[in-house]
């Protein structure tokens, strides 16, 4: 299957979600699995400033941090095939949403709040929830950024599935809804 959804593709991946949805790691599987390159968007921009995202947000605000995240995944979409990990905001600029829906499948990583809490508890690099209790915090952005989410190409429900299970329904999902290289004979 997965030669077949690689020769079909055309276009790059974006995997979309909140933190601790699974976008780096399912991202990370899907393009060894598909044998394309893979890229975390906000690791690149660590790379690219030298700073890591919590530093940038700190000494430079989070519109800075925003504006850096829309520059970077615009340039990346121009480029050949490859899984493209977003940061769980980077869908919520408008520019970036429509550049997203344009020009890539995306893949929307759903997940519920308990799970997303869970995800998230041993990690302290992400400065969105250092200011507060963590499970309110996603609790609100679920609210906020799930009916932009729900505009993904694709959705997969990630609660109570090992990483093998997601990867195995998102390459399912990819492989139903790319089209044919079959052309028909008569058209
Ligand atoms: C953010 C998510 C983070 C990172 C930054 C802001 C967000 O990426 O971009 O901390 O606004 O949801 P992950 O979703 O990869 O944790």
């Amino acid at each position: 299957m997965a030669k077949s959804i690689r020769a079909r593709l055309g276009r790059p991946v974006v995997m979309i979600g909140l933190m601790g949805a699974g976008k780096t790691r399912i991202g990370g599987m899907l393009a060894n699995a598909l044998d394309v390159p893979f890229v975390d968007a906000d690791h690149e921009i660590e790379t690219m400033t030298g700073m890591t995202i919590a530093r940038i947000f700190q000494e430079q605000g989070e519109s800075a941090f925003r504006v850096l995240e829309r520059e970077n995944i615009a340039r990346l979409l121009t480029g050949d095939v490859k899984i493209i990990a977003t940061g769980g905001g980077a869908i919520m600029n408008e520019e970036t949403a429509a550049l997203v829906w344009d020009k890539s499948v995306s893949v929307w990583l759903r997940a519920g709040v308990d799970t997303l809490t869970s995800r998230t508890a041993k990690s302290d690099t992400r400065p969105l929830l250092q200011t507060g209790n963590p499970r309110d915090i996603l609790a609100g952005l679920i609210e906020r950024r799930y009916p932009s989410y729900s505009n993904a190409t694709l959705t997969v429900d990630t609660d109570e599935a090992d990483v093998q299970t997601v990867l195995g329904r998102v390459m399912n999902s990819l492989d139903a809804y790319l089209p044919s290289k079959d052309i028909p004979a008569h058209v």
